[in-house]
This record gives structure tokens, C-alpha cells and sequence, in this order.
């Protein structure tokens, strides 16, 4: 029988491959964040050094569960925690790398202080020590011995917690600590960036989840919504796919949306969609989200090329950790790669994802649909209103094939409408736990299809197979159902 031989890893050496592991700052920082999530944190403040005379370092304090002194040792630990290990929904760690990995891709010391129960723990990685023992040495420290003092003192405040801080910086492309420091500062303006989307979605309420506040030395970050679903231009949401894995409970939930066409778009609304660097066509495509954590975005998988006619499609994909090996999660959490049935059934629906976007950007350049807006919101003072759009051409074109009479009417009860919206009721229903029904996919196509009819009836010299021409090809063939093909020679007669 052959002898075992146990051969440890040199730690330097080791420490130092695990180095190159390919983590930028923000995702590196954003892997120290899952933690805090993890750890049930709802505050997360990000702190650095804020002078060019202080020594620099950058911290990340949370008021999560914290950890005792043998929690911390086994947290430190490479490879703390086996990827074969069940992890609970909330836990968005993976490899049990991620706080030495990310912390050492950027820089030499790595120390974590926690407070968990009244007692003090806190241990360190220095790149340095490991060098001149070439053993894993791990400093544990006293209280006393601790040099943040007042880090300590803000998670004996919070009641629980933990620091994560990180010093001796080398891999910042600077040596000298004025240059060290600018760096950082441009640093934490792409980690901003970076967390805002990444988190978007534990910044905001969302269902029965309530937000987490995260700042960086002391401004809040705002959340980056990738499908501008909370603003007023909102994106149009096309429907949600559940696709269910063999042999287990969780399912994967597709939710597709089409972005407003880009000149309906403000600076700001811009702004909050386009990721340093990276302009709408390129930011198309699936957004996976594990566990509501964004892991990954843009493009098609390889199922489709990014192209112009599909810029405003983004498809969210979510993905419960059970799925992590299903999915090939990198040990950075940047990317996953779909199982082949997840892929054959995405590519099923990739015409559907995408359709809408062709027709906004048809639209955009005015060949064939313009969005209206039904309502017009207006502010005066202190108050607001909201009244029905008389000039849609949708409304306008229904005026202009009534009689005169009709037309009265219609006139006079759309008004009463107007005056009767019930927004009292809709507020209070806002301020419990109710939401608002959600339109099913079909009922939404149906209107847009009936908009549409409407608005090419009104060209010149459309006629009625004309238009029974364009919506087979802007909607397929199977959407012209007996009912749409009446109303088309309703509104051709009318014309
Ligand atoms: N901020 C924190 N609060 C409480 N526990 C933490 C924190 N950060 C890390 N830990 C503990 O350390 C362990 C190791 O973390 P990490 O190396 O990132 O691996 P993973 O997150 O994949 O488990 C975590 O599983 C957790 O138990
Ligand atoms: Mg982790």
C-alpha cells in the first residue's frame, strides 16, 4: 500500500497565488459585503482613512450577529467552509475564501475585530509575518492590543459586529501614501458605483424584505435599479417564467422587461443605468442574480449576438445558492454559466425577450409606435394633479371617428373619471402591505396591440390588410386572434 505523505501548501507562496485570483477593488469589496448581508447586518458603513496624515486603511464595519473568538479563528481559516456544505437562503457566501481572498487580492494586512455576547475577538493576516515564519501564522489579539480603538468602540455601541479592516496597501498602483491616498479616493468612487448596483435590490424594500442602509465614510448609497422599475418611465415588465430543476424544490424565476426607448430617457435616468464605461447595447441581455445579489450582467450567454435591435432588452434571472454547482460559480462570484436545459429553455423564449425592444426602437425613430401617456402629472405648489391626456392621439382618434354627440358624452364621463380616481384609497392601500395588481403578460400585449391598431389606422393609405400585415410581424402570426382582426376593420371602417 503506498505511504501518505502529508504535503501542506507553502502558505507564502500559496497566499500569494490566491492573490491573482482576478478581483478588482469594487468586487473584492462587494465580496466582504455578501458577508455582512450574511451575518444579518441592516447597517454597513465603509470607512476609510479620511486625511492624507493618517495611515490608510480602509474598513467595513456591519451591526451583523459578530462572531466569538473560535468563530473568528475558523472564519480566518482558507477554505473555512466546504462548497459541498448547505448554506441557508440568506447566506450568500460560497468557498469560505472570500474574506482572505478578496481582502489579500488588495492588499498585505488583513485584520477582522468582532463583537459578538459582550466579548472581544480579533485576529490578523499579514502577508509579511507569513513571509518571514513561512508558517499560516495567525495573530490573535487582546482588546488592549487592538490598534482601531475606535472601530472597536462603534461595534460595542451596535451591540454586535464586525470590522473588517485592510492596510498596507500594494496593489493599488501607488507606493507613497499621497498618491496612496488619491487612489483610494478614486477607488471608493467605483466601488460606489459598483455596490449601488450590486445590492440595488437589499437597498430597497423589496416584497418582505426590508432595506439595508450601506455608506462609504458616511453618504448612503443609492440603489441602481438596471430595470428603472421604480421610476415613472419604468420599464415595461413582460412577464415572469418559472422553471423548475429536476429533483428540486427551488425554482429558477425569469422576469423579463424592455427599457423606455432612449429618448424618452433623462441624463439622470441614464445615468443610473449605464455601469462605468459600459453603454446600454452592451449592458443588454440576462442579469443573474443569486440569492438577490446581482452576480452578473450583460450579454446572451452565447445564445444570441448583442445587437442595436435588442438594446433595451434585460431579462433578470434568479437563481436560489442552491444552485451554485448547477451554475459553475466562480469562486469571485462574477459570473455563472446556465445548465443546458436552463439554456435550451431561455433560447426558446430569447424572440420573446427581445420583441419589444425591436418595437420601442422602431418607435424611437417614429416609424411606427410612440408611447403615450394616458395621464398627465403636474405640480403646482404644494399640490399635485393628475388628469387624462385629452391630446393622446389614441384619445383623439376615438373623438374624431364619434359623433358629435358621442363625443359629448365620452368627453363628460372621462372627466368624471378623472375627478373620481379614488387616490385616498390608493395611498392608504400603499402605506400597509397591499401592492397594486399586476397586469398578466397577455393582458398587457393585448393593450399594446390594440394601441397599435389604433395608431395605424390613422396613417395614409394603411389599409386594413396592411395592418393586419404589420402586427403579424411585429407580434407573430398567432396574436391575430378573431377579436384583433375585428377590431383592425372596426377602426379601417371608422377611418
Ligand atoms: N462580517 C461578518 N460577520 C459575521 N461572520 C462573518 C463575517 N465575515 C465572515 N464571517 C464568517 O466567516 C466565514 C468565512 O467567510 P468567507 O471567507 O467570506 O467565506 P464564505 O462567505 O464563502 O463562507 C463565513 O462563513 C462567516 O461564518
Ligand atoms: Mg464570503
Amino acid at each position: 500500500m503506498p505511504k501518505a505523505l502529508s504535503l501542506p501548501p507553502n502558505p507564502f507562496s500559496m497566499l500569494n497565488s490566491m492573490r491573482a485570483i482576478g478581483y478588482s477593488f469594487p468586487t473584492a469589496v462587494a465580496d466582504i459585503v455578501d458577508n455582512s448581508i450574511a451575518a444579518g447586518a441592516t447597517r454597513i458603513d465603509i470607512r476609510t482613512s479620511v486625511s492624507k496624515h493618517e495611515e490608510i486603511y480602509f474598513a467595513v464595519l456591519d451591526n451583523g450577529c459578530g462572531m466569538c473568538e473560535d468563530e473568528l479563528i475558523l472564519a480566518m481559516q482558507i477554505g473555512s467552509r466546504s462548497p459541498e456544505c448547505s448554506r441557508s437562503r440568506k447566506d450568500l457566501g460560497r468557498f469560505g475564501l472570500g474574506l482572505k481572498t478578496a481582502s489579500l487580492s488588495q492588499c498585505r494586512t488583513l485584520t477582522v475585530i468582532s463583537f459578538k455576547e459582550s466579548s472581544v475577538s480579533a485576529a490578523s493576516w499579514n502577508l509579511n509575518l507569513i513571509e518571514n515564519t513561512s508558517d499560516w501564522s495567525l495573530e490573535i489579539f487582546d482588546e488592549k492590543e487592538i490598534k482601531h480603538q475606535t472601530l472597536l468602540e462603534e461595534l460595542k455601541k451596535n451591540g454586535s459586529g464586525t470590522a473588517v479592516i485592510w492596510e498596507d496597501f500594494d496593489r493599488l498602483g501607488a507606493v507613497e501614501k499621497d498618491k496612496l491616498f488619491d487612489v483610494l479616493k478614486e477607488k471608493l468612487q467605483d466601488t460606489r458605483e459598483h455596490l449601488s448596483l450590486v445590492f440595488h435590490r437589499f437597498l430597497s424594500q423589496e416584497d418582505k424584505f426590508s432595506p439595508i442602509t450601506i455608506s462609504i465614510n458616511g453618504n448612503p448609497l443609492i440603489p441602481k435599479d438596471p430595470f428603472l422599475k421604480s421610476d415613472d418611465i419604468g420599464s415595461v415588465f413582460t412577464g415572469t417564467i418559472l422553471f423548475p430543476i429536476k429533483g428540486i424544490k427551488e425554482c429558477v424565476r425569469v422576469t423579463s422587461y424592455t427599457l423606455p426607448p432612449q429618448d424618452k430617457m433623462t441624463a439622470q435616468h441614464q445615468k443610473k443605468l449605464g455601469v462605468a464605461g459600459r453603454g446600454l447595447q452592451e449592458d443588454q441581455g440576462f442579469y443573474i442574480y443569486r440569492e438577490r445579489r446581482l452576480i452578473f450582467w450583460g450579454g446572451w450567454f452565447g445564445l444570441k449576438p448583442i445587437e442595436q435591435s435588442s438594446k433595451l432588452s434585460r431579462v433578470q434571472v434568479d437563481i436560489p445558492n442552491l444552485f451554485d454547482k448547477l451554475w459553475q460559480l466562480d469562486v469571485k462570484k462574477s459570473s455563472a454559466i446556465p445548465p443546458k436545459e436552463i439554456r435550451q429553455e431561455l433560447k426558446k423564449r430569447l424572440e420573446e425577450f427581445i420583441k419589444r425592444s425591436k418595437i420601442a426602437q422602431t418607435s424611437a425613430s417614429g416609424t411606427v409606435f410612440k408611447k403615450e401617456e394616458l395621464w398627465l402629472k403636474q405640480k403646482k405648489g404644494n399640490e399635485f394633479f393628475v388628469r387624462i391626456n385629452f391630446e393622446s392621439a389614441l384619445l383623439k382618434k376615438i373623438f374624431e371617428n364619434t359623433d358629435l354627440d358621442n363625443a359629448k358624452r365620452l368627453k363628460h364621463y372621462l372627466k368624471r373619471l378623472q375627478k373620481a380616481l379614488p387616490i385616498d384609497w390608493i395611498t392608504a392601500q400603499y402605506a400597509t402591505d397591499y401592492c397594486p395588481e399586476k397586469d398578466s403578460e397577455k393582458d398587457v400585449l393585448e393593450m399594446e396591440i390594440f394601441d397599435q391598431i389604433i395608431l395605424l389606422s390613422s396613417r395614409k393609405g394603411y389599409r386594413e390588410e396592411d395592418i393586419i400585415g404589420k402586427i403579424k410581424e411585429l407580434y407573430g402570426a398567432d396574436k391575430l386572434t378573431e377579436e384583433v382582426k375585428s377590431f383592425i376593420s372596426l377602426f379601417v371602417k371608422a377611418k
